[in-house]
């Protein structure tokens, strides 16, 4: 850590002159244990943040421009605080300038600054690497303005960037957990009223393992705003259908209310609906199965939801699949599903820990054999969520 920090102190030197009065905000990725494409439905999430970061060096620069540097990327760009357009070039600067837009419409002074930033979180992998870039720089922006944000306020800034100014109509999860994680805990998530429980997340007997696909599909975006699309349909039609219930959200429907559906609804409408009632009655039984310490239902509940998100949601892909079943046939495995937004990315492995090491080998391999691809494998457990690592001095 003190070598990374070290590194990106340098960097800053090199760009801005100096390194002095330099502080860093850090915000780590995610992931999701259980609930998928269930926090737009305003319903449940349990996911855990990850050893993996965002660090953002800042510095105020006593003008209105903000510089960023992005050392995994190796490129810098620039934006004015008092430009109207979105900064075009280089493309992931938007994430940054919708962080400062956002934050200035909740009229949260940010003055300008220069950043560098480095992230440990794989770029598009499905571990949140866009939420940990713009929680550590929203949290960069406001503690180089010399503020300090509520943390809620900082997530619905991040979340605003990220759904109207990036364009990806994504649920708050991912700005949620990365704000709110606590070390050795899940945090359940109710995105209907922003608020959470945590819930102690065992690390002794069992692991969480994530192995990523290396596929990054193009399609992820665009696929994920047509299923927020079909969702609002479902809402739309289960209102008209159930007339005597109130439908705000699919997180009103319960499992009971499926049969009926599924005489009237739409047939794809019908499989989204299922899904997202289903996986959220899946999240309240994962946290009793959590608590109880019992694994094994645990880990049935996370195949059905894989089983769910291929067969009802659509956004599975043969290689999420592929990982998928080769955990399954694992020694040790409770369960696995495919984790995130999907397409591509990652799985997530409930495993006795001592099984661990021999789990990690034989997937590298059985992978590897079956796509020509080499996964990337970590054992995971639960990480603190954003904070400033190295303060600036008074
Ligand atoms: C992406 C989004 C999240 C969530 C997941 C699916 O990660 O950013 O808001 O919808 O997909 O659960």
């Amino acid at each position: 850590m003190i070598d990374r920090e070290n590194a990106i102190l340098l960097e800053f030197k090199d760009l801005f002159g100096s390194s002095e009065g330099v502080g860093m905000a850090q915000a780590p990725g995610r992931v999701n244990i259980i609930g998928e494409h269930t926090d737009y439905n305003e319903g449940l999430v349990l996911p855990i943040a990850i050893a993996r970061n965002t660090i953002a060096a800042f510095r105020a620069n006593d003008s209105r421009t903000v510089t960023v540097r992005s050392m995994t990327l190796e490129e810098t760009g620039s934006f004015s605080l008092d430009d109207e357009a979105m900064p075009g070039e280089p493309s992931w600067l938007v994430y940054a300038a919708g962080v400062a837009r956002a934050l200035q419409d909740a009229e949260v002074p940010v003055v300008g600054c220069d950043l560098v930033v480095d992230s440990t979180v794989p770029l598009g992998g499905g571990l949140s690497s866009s939420a940990a870039f713009e929680v550590a720089v929203g949290l960069a922006l406001t503690a180089a303005a010399g503020r300090e944000i509520d943390r809620k306020d900082l997530m619905w800034a991040c979340h605003r960037a990220e759904s109207e100014y990036v364009g990806m109509r994504c649920g708050i999860m991912d700005q949620y957990v990365a704000l709110f994680a606590e070390e050795g805990k899940a945090v359940l998530l109710d995105c209907r009223t922003a608020d959470h429980k945590l819930v102690p997340c065992p690390t002794d007997m069992v692991k969480f393992v994530v192995c990523d696909t290396a596929v990054r599909h193009e399609l992820a975006n665009s696929e994920y705003n047509r299923r927020r699309e079909e969702c609002e349909q479902g809402v739309e039609q289960a209102a008209r259908i159930l007339r005597a219930k109130p439908v705000r959200a699919l997180r009103d429907l319960d499992p009971g209310d499926l049969s009926e559906l599924q005489q009237e609804l739409d047939p794809v409408i019908f499989r989204r609906v299922r899904h997202v009632v289903t996986e959220n009655a899946r999240v309240k039984e994962a946290v009793n199965a959590l608590r109880d310490r019992n694994y094994v239902s645990m880990g049935v509940l996370m195949d059905a939801s894989h089983d769910s998100l291929r067969d009802d949601y659509g956004v599975s892909s043969p290689e999420l699949d592929t990982m998928v079943e080769l955990a399954w046939s694992q020694r040790g495995v409770y369960g696995s599903r495919m984790t995130g937004g999907g397409f591509g990315g990652c799985t997530i492995t409930l495993i006795d820990s001592g099984r661990v090491d021999e789990f990690c080998k034989n997937m590298a391999l059985g992978y590897q054999e079956r796509t020509g691809e080499t996964p990337s494998i970590y054992v995971c457990s639960p990480e603190d969520g954003a904070r400033i690592v190295h303060p600036m001095p008074d």
